[in-house]
């Protein structure tokens, strides 16, 4: 088993309906280790989505804990919430999520400008000669395939070397020719950057290449 890196527990979430308290996400724990890629599926709205969210620090649960290395990032306040965002999560979504007014090259070195990291302009050129998007650095979100365009959030999301990627459903967005290709370009880079990768996932044929599956069913992790 290798070092733990995210910590889960007994996390739970409800969401207000009207007036009812809907729970999400009942007494969720696991760990995840330094390097693990681990794959979260269960059915459209068992609470995928809202996982990931809590473990990027995107969102709050009701009650539970969510350690980053040694930090309880549940505890963090917005400010440094942002911080640990920037530096040591990236994050890739099934919508991509790029800013439409900025090209690729600009997407990807902007979360390393943001840090004031003075390489960022070489970090970037080097990831999008990794994804063989250099000939597209100033190509507009607008002006790139789906597949283009995840390649692109990629090497954002890798850019400040993060410690975990999480990614929700990052190639349901995308035919399958493109989609393996985003998904074998994930997994190498994961390995090369020796990050640690949380992905959600609808594909059977995805969640057979992560080295564990945690199954969610109406909130719970299904045994
Ligand atoms: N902001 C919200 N307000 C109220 N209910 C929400 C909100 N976000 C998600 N939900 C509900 O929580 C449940 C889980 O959603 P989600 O985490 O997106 O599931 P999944 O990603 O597995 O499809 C769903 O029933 C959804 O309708
Ligand atoms: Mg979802």
């Amino acid at each position: 088993m290798p070092k733990p890196l995210l910590r889960v527990e007994e996390l739970n979430k409800t969401y207000l309906l009207g007036k009812q308290r809907v729970a999400v996400l009942r007494d969720i724990s696991f760990t995840v280790g330094q390097g693990e890629f681990v794959a979260i599926t269960g059915a459209s709205g068992s609470g995928k989505s809202t996982l990931l969210a809590l473990l990027g620090g995107l969102d709050q649960a009701d009650s539970g804990r969510i350690f980053l290395g040694q930090e309880e990032i549940s505890k963090l306040n917005e400010k440094r919430l942002a911080v640990l965002r920037n530096r040591r999560i990236g994050f890739v979504f099934q919508s991509f999520h790029l800013a439409p007014s900025l090209n690729a090259f600009e997407n990807v070195a902007f979360p390393a400008e943001l840090a004031g990291d003075r390489e960022a302009a070489a970090k970037a050129e080097r990831l999008l000669r990794r994804v063989d998007l250099w000939p597209r650095y100033g190509n507009f979100p607008s002006q790139l395939s789906g597949g283009e365009r995840q390649r692109v959030a990629i090497c954002r999301a890798l850019i400040n070397t993060p410690s975990l990627i999480l990614a929700d459903e990052p190639t349901g967005n995308l035919d399958s020719a493109a989609a393996a290709l985003v998904l074998d370009l994930l997994l190498q880079i994961k390995d090369e950057y020796g990050v640690t990768l949380v992905m959600v996932t609808h594909s059977p044929e995805v969640a057979a290449r992560a080295g564990r599956v945690i199954r969610l069913s109406d909130g719970r992790i299904a045994a």
